[in-house]
């Protein structure tokens, strides 16, 4: 999502690469391969390998059995969790309202083995997650058009459980150089970092993970 590099943008990329080359071997999904072996192409990005490492990380660590995904395109970071969940009976609920998108998440949820683990709810976040029952998940990874992170938000804390994750991609997009074509998400971003930040219920960091990813626990 970067525009042409700068001194900075290309301090950056030298941090991901090296990154990305320390994981080459050891990585059980990877994006490029991933994304290569997908049919359409015209899907909305999907989430960096060191994203996706780290979204593993925290399913290895906390074990959630209920996670709720907010934006599935291709399936990518679904699999990605799916692939640690299914190892300690976790399951993945996952919303997607472009139905393309959908269809060729749920072909990539079958190749990649991991279709019973996931279910993919078709349809707009907005009507679906504020049907929720209170504290129904362990977990939520919100990764939707970003203009939906703050109205979303509430809803999202009332879903979690007490003790419950809660992360957040494309948290730095305020301070990214980002193509011009985002820069509608940039404010809807930072309303909702200060509104995470500065939340009662939550405790929250902000790390420098692919596009940034702000990361919670419900108090
Ligand atoms: C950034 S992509 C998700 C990438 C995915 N999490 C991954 O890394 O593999 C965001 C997705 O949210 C979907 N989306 C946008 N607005 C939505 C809405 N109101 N309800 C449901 N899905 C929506 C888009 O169609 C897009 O596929």
């Amino acid at each position: 999502m970067r525009k042409e590099l700068d001194l900075e943008t290309d301090t950056l990329e030298r941090y991901q690469t090296y990154i990305e080359d320390l994981y080459s071997v050891t990585a059980s999904l990877r994006k490029k391969e991933f994304v290569s072996k997908t049919g359409w192409k015209d899907f909305v990005p999907v989430v960096d390998d060191d994203t996706a490492r780290f979204l593993q990380l925290i399913l290895q660590m906390k074990k959630p059995k209920n996670i709720l995904e907010i934006g599935t395109s291709i399936g990518f970071s679904a699999i990605s969790m799916a692939l640690i969940a299914r190892e300690y009976g976790g399951t993945i609920t996952t919303i997607e309202f472009d139905p393309t998108a959908a269809a060729q998440a749920k072909i990539n949820f079958v190749r990649s083995g991991v279709d019973s683990t996931i279910q993919i709810l078709e349809g707009d976040a907005c009507q679906i997650v504020p049907g929720f029952s209170d504290a129904s998940f362990d977990f939520i990874f919100q990764d939707v058009d970003k203009q939906l992170y703050p109205i979303l938000l509430k809803d999202c804390i009332r879903i979690l459980k007490p003790g419950g994750v809660f992360a957040a991609d494309d948290a730095l997009f305020p301070v990214m150089d980002l193509d011009p074509k985002w820069y509608d998400q940039v404010e809807p971003v930072g309303e909702f970092n200060h509104l995470v930040a500065n939340s009662q219920e939550l405790s929250s960091t902000l790390l420098p993970i692919g596009d940034g990813m702000i990361v919670a626990v419900k108090k």
